[in-house]
């Protein structure tokens, strides 16, 4: 059996033709929807996904204004940064790529977002919000993933669902979201990390197997049960002479061998990474209506 993929570029495309019509409608209002972004330093996948995001912004109508600091910039100079995105009007939506350089800056700089443009949602009054279930913006990459899900008719409801990591990003927050009583969830939920003992004593119970640890053959074809759903949101660069800059990029999945077992997997690129993009757009977009009422 060879897999369902689950094709996040074209569930994409769809969703950002309706977000593209709803920006069409706002902007007969004389609303922009406009999304501010701060890139602190040089790391190449945080540039480029910066890039993508912007690309995506200008074909959906939405104004994006991009700051970019050097990997030496001072806790004061990325404030001050995020302050002029709070005060300015033509931002709705607020980003700061992470990671940051410097770890340690995180907290204050998400705690400086204002929280009514946080369209990461991780504020930690959104995040609150979130884990309470009260209406808030959801992070991107987690809803995102639920919607692929839903779009690809794959159910959720009851269904075991195993995560592998833990971030703040991506792990923590989808396991509250399937958990909770709504729509997009109602799932049970184990969640793993690098201290679960027998990882794939878990994996292989999974009905939807989430592999979000950021590292390559995470998730081997051993550790999956035959006719489970795969979710891979890796982005890992590895070294490939043949490439054209030299590197390629995988998942955390064994992708050749497990889509011989799976009854769906994403792929990478392609699966996850575009539906976070249009989240970010759907959020922002969602916080230009509300600002404009
Ligand atoms: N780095 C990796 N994923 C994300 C994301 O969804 N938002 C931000 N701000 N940074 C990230």
């Amino acid at each position: 059996m060879s897999a369902q993929i689950l094709d996040g570029k074209a569930v994409s495309e769809a969703m950002r033709a309706e977000i593209a019509g709803a920006v069409q409608e706002l902007r007969s209002e004389d609303v922009t929807p406009g999304l501010g972004v701060l890139l602190v330093g040089d790391d190449p996948a945080s540039r480029s996904y910066v890039t993508a995001k912007e690309k995506a912004c200008e074909k959906a109508g939405i104004f994006s204004l991009e700051i970019r600091l050097p990997a030496t910039a001072a806790r004061g100079e990325i404030l001050d940064v995020v302050q002029s995105f709070n005060k300015d009007t033509r931002i709705d939506g607020i980003l700061v790529q992470l990671p940051l350089p410097d770890a340690d800056m995180e907290d204050d700089v998400l705690f400086a977002v204002n929280p009514e443009k946080d369209v990461d949602g991780f504020h930690p009054v959104n995040v609150g919000r979130m884990m309470l279930g009260m209406p808030t913006y959801l992070p991107c990459t987690p809803h995102g993933i639920l919607h692929l899900l839903k779009r690809s008719g794959i159910k959720v409801a009851g269904a075991h669902v195993v995560i592998v990591g833990r971030s703040n990003i991506v792990g923590r927050p989808l396991a509250n979201m399937l958990s909770q009583k709504s729509e997009l969830g109602n799932a049970t939920v184990t969640m793993c990390h690098t201290r679960t003992r027998d990882l794939a004593s878990h994996t292989l119970r999974a009905d939807i197997l989430v592999a979000a640890a950021g590292r390559p053959r995470t998730i081997t074809a051993e550790m999956v049960r035959e006719g489970a759903v795969v979710v891979d949101v890796g982005v890992n660069r590895v070294e490939d002479a043949a490439a054209k800059n030299g590197y390629r990029l995988v998942g955390d999945v064994d992708f050749e061998a497990v889509k011989e077992k799976a009854a769906a997997i994403t792929p990478v690129p392609g699966g996850v990474g575009p539906m976070t993009i249009t989240m970010l757009l759907y959020n922002t977009v969602e916080f230009a209506r509300r600002q404009n009422g």
